[in-house]
């Protein structure tokens, strides 16, 4: 299956190889092939045979408990840690029984955090580094000399290999960036034919000129793309069939990640599905090539005309 494998590039010059299409555990709880240590450990296992070994997580997912569910799952493969690259987040405080001190939901960048939900992060997930430690949200409270110094003592220590952010605006990227000796190798962003601002908001253009492929949260929407109920984004569907079929497939979820791979920052897609088949279906975008027309046609289907 050889042909199947998904491409590895670099995030980052400076930077660690990821897969080009990474997986997303946020909803392995409620996955019916997903939602149990061993269950889970097959569904990595898959993954990495078909060459998707980059695995996204944060502190918060799954009422703060998906970072020990993916521990556990580690543990029960024979090839435990190996062969993965996994990714965390921190600096989202939400309110609910794991974490009694939040009144609010908050975010928090600050040294003290950081350092102890690292800790935390890699004892629920059972090693000891992450391949690359996310700033989940900008926190409008932290210095960024103090954000900056806690992340260049974690990767000092070897607990973290490399850094990034999450939902940071350009000049909020330059900003971090400007204090640290570091690359920021990803801003996560939430990108899809559905969700088209970065196109817009310089995101992109700042991936590119920075050269830290951003990775793209919520990839086809959240799932959003295929309710057929949705009269809404009906066009979208009928450009991404009339697309597929002169690429030789019918699948409208292949068609939609290969959009988005088709963009030079060199994206990563953060694929959300639950089900390997799927997973493995979707490997079929990276090499599905739309030219310039192709895409400018899905690009039109989602808002009538270019902008
Ligand atoms: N940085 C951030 O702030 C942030 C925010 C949100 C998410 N994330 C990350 O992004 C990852 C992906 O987000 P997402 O789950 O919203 O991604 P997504 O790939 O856009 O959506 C996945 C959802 O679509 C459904 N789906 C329905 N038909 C599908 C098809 N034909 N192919 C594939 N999926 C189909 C899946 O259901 P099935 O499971 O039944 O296939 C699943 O519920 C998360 O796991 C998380 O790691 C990051």
């Amino acid at each position: 299956m050889n042909s199947l494998r998904v491409p590895r590039q670099r995030l980052h010059a400076g930077g660690p190889e990821f897969s080009r299409l990474a997986w997303g555990v946020w909803r392995a709880q409620r996955g019916e092939e997903t939602s149990s240590p061993s269950k889970l450990a097959a569904f990595v296992d898959r993954c990495v045979e078909i060459g998707i070994t980059s695995f996204d997580l944060a502190d918060i997912y799954g009422g703060y408990e998906i970072e020990g569910l993916f521990g556990a799952a580690l543990k029960a493969r024979a090839a435990g840690r190996r062969g993965i690259e996994i990714v965390s987040k921190f600096g989202v405080c939400n309110v609910g029984p794991a974490r009694p001190g939040n009144r609010v939901k908050h975010y928090d960048a600050s040294r003290a955090h950081i350092v102890a939900t690292v800790e935390n992060s890699l004892k629920a997930i059972g090693t000891d580094h992450l391949d690359l430690l996310l700033v989940h949200r900008p926190d409008f409270l932290a210095p960024a000399e103090e954000t900056a110094g806690a992340l260049e003592a974690l990767v000092a220590a070897g607990k973290v290999r490399a850094v990034g952010v999450s939902n940071h605006a350009p000049h909020q990227v330059s900003l971090l960036q400007s204090k640290l000796s570091l690359p920021i190798v990803t801003n996560q962003i939430e990108l899809s034919i559905l969700a088209r601002a970065p196109l817009l908001d310089g995101s992109l253009a700042h991936a590119q000129e920075t050269g830290a492929a951003p990775m793209i949260w919520s990839p086809l929407g959240g799932g959003r793309l295929f309710d057929e109920a949705d009269a809404a984004t009906a066009p979208v569907r009928e450009a991404l069939r009339e697309v597929g079929a002169r690429h030789g497939t019918d699948d409208i979820a292949a068609v939609a990640i290969a959009w988005l791979l088709a963009l030079p920052s060199r994206p990563v897609p953060v694929l959300g599905s639950t089900r390997f088949e799927r997973l493995r279906a979707l490997a079929a975008s990276c090499r599905i090539d739309l030219d310039r027309q192709d895409w400018y046609r899905i690009l039109a289907s989602a808002q009538g005309k270019l902008p």
